[in-house]
């Protein structure tokens, strides 16, 4: 039995969670996709930077204050998107907003939320993006972008790499589907269909009925007209990439590959950073996550060139 106030790591809070959370639950918050490769590799790569330290230098000041899009932050680390929260506690997404804006920092609310923007906003002040899924209902995800527009949200981080959900096979195991006492709050009174129970990842059908596959750069400008938030593009891994991110408009990059959730085999997200970094040639800022448990993490982001980093809660 682990007790919170013996938890002196994040990655202790990983064996909570699994004591905790009915299987099903912490499958799908734990897994990557197939080999789970790039989940491993996630974090191995992280391992492999080593530090080239000099000494004696005046470090008795310490400022870890940034700037983020024009905002200032307490720390280079943010909450990255993650659904379905309200899984984990009955407070889920609303408990994190408070903890962000208690910490000083940006959070990020998913698409797939268990809390709405409006309710997520009533928790009172703090800084938040909001992570948009596109789907086959353009109309609908206009109106959510309007609404987190309203709400007080500050940016939109477009998720570019789920075309279709990564094959997860735990999910497919377990026949994920989100508990019935919850719902995508963003999306409730809405005309877009709900997550059924199938024989297969609920999650996964989900995706294919809802996701717009079609999406592509152009989307990125069709974003524009509907709303003048900054848009940050989440899931670039190339050069190739983060060139026409910037050419298309984006007002940042966010390197990442979902957590390793979609595609496998794709580097970590600190190997392909440097490229990123190289190719935004400080157009705009370029942010990671993936793989980041550490203080020594977030510095070796910032080495390479990150602007930050978002992490997974
Ligand atoms: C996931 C989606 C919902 O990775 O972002 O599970």
């Amino acid at each position: 039995m682990t007790y919170i106030s013996e938890i002196t790591n994040v990655m202790e809070y990983e064996a909570l969670a699994k004591e905790k959370l009915p299987k099903m639950v912490y499958d799908y918050y734990a897994s990557g996709a197939e080999d789970q490769w790039t989940l491993q590799e996630n974090r191995n790569a992280f391992s492999r930077i080593l530090f080239r330290p000099r000494i004696l230098r005046d470090v008795s000041k310490i400022d870890m204050t940034t700037t983020v899009l024009g905002f200032n932050i307490s720390m280079p680390i943010m909450i990255a998107p993650t659904a379905f929260q309200k899984m984990a506690h009955p407070e889920g997404e609303c408990a994190t907003a408070r903890a962000a804006s208690a910490a000083g920092t940006i959070m990020t609310l998913s698409s797939w939320a268990t809390s709405s923007v409006e309710e997520v906003s009533s928790t009172g002040p703090g800084i938040r993006f909001f992570q948009l899924y596109v789907t086959k209902h353009r109309n609908v995800d206009a109106q959510l972008v309007k609404r987190a527009e309203r709400a007080g949200f500050k940016a939109i981080a477009l998720t570019v790499d789920t075309p279709r959900l990564g094959r997860r096979e735990a999910d497919i195991k377990n026949r994920f589907v989100l508990p019935p006492h919850l719902t995508l709050k963003n999306y409730e009174g809405l005309y877009i269909g709900k997550m059924d129970k199938t024989d297969d990842s609920g999650l996964a059908s989900y995706v294919a009925n809802q996701i717009d596959r079609s999406l592509n750069w152009k989307d990125v400008k069709w974003l524009q007209t509907i709303t003048s938030l900054p848009i940050l593009v989440k899931g670039v891994l190339t050069a190739e990439d983060a060139s026409l991110a910037i050419q298309y408009g984006a007002a940042g990059i966010i390197v990442s590959n979902h957590g390793a959730r979609q595609l496998d085999y794709v580097p970590a997200t600190v190997m392909a950073l440097e490229e990123v970094v190289q190719a935004a040639k400080g157009r705009v800022p370029v942010f990671l996550d993936g793989g980041v448990r550490r203080g020594t993490d977030v510095f070796k982001a910032l080495a390479l060139g990150a602007s930050g980093v978002f992490v997974s809660i």
